[in-house]
């Protein structure tokens, strides 16, 4: 496929700068260690309603954790279309890059990392083959262990990473996947997800 070769040029590519620029190897999806003083500034004046709305968001959820987090038993996990869980993840993961003080989100994002990296897979059971739930969940974790990676321990960088390139491939295995519904989401989280784990 097409598609194939061009995300092979742009991993190369890709590849070639951050080797070239030598920086920490996360953050590097959407911006650099270098960035974060200049977004938390930036989230305390010109984006600041921006910032706002991430802040209610994470307040609610360290408010009630369970409300939001995956439920750990896949039955329950499955038994319905799921994918706010990620994309409340994804929020809260840049809540707390723009507020390192704040130690309880940082704790719920932890617990999301370990809830999710505990399902067996991130499926709805009603529609086993949809992989458009699976692609929330991903970005979601893929894109939260780039923002947060210097705060996760070894277990859950090792395990975070291993069930986002095992769902990964299971997802690629048949590309006629990409045609159809969604498919430039589900092509632009391929390509997140990559850029995400290529530094390692
Ligand atoms: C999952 O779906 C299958 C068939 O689609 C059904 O038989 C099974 O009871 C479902 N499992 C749960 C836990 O809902
Ligand atoms: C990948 O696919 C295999 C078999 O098709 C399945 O057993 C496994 O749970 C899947 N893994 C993930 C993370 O989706």
């Amino acid at each position: 496929m097409i598609f194939n070769h061009v995300v092979k040029v742009i991993l190369l590519l890709y590849g070639i700068q951050i080797t070239h620029e030598k920086q920490a190897d996360h953050p590097n999806l959407y911006f650099s260690s270098r960035d974060i003083n200049r977004l938390r500034q930036q989230a305390q004046t010109t984006h600041r309603d921006i910032f706002f709305r991430l802040k209610e968001a994470a307040e609610e959820m360290k408010k009630k954790p369970s409300r939001f987090l995956p439920p750990r038993d896949w039955n329950k996990f499955a038994s319905r279309w799921n994918e706010d869980h990620g994309n409340n993840f994804g929020a809260l993961a840049m809540y707390c890059v723009l507020n390192e003080k704040d130690l309880l989100a940082r704790d719920v994002a932890m617990q999301f990392f370990d809830a999710f990296v505990s399902l067996p897979n991130w499926r709805v059971n009603a529609s086993m083959v949809d992989d458009v739930p699976v692609a929330h969940s991903l970005v979601a974790v893929a894109t939260a262990y780039d923002f947060m990676y210097e705060y996760l321990d070894d277990n859950l960088r090792t395990k975070s990473f291993k069930r986002s390139w095992m769902s990964q491939r299971n997802f690629t295995k048949d590309p006629s996947r990409f045609l159809g519904e969604h498919n430039t989401f589900k092509i632009t989280w391929q390509l997140i997800m990559s850029l995400s784990l290529l530094v390692h």
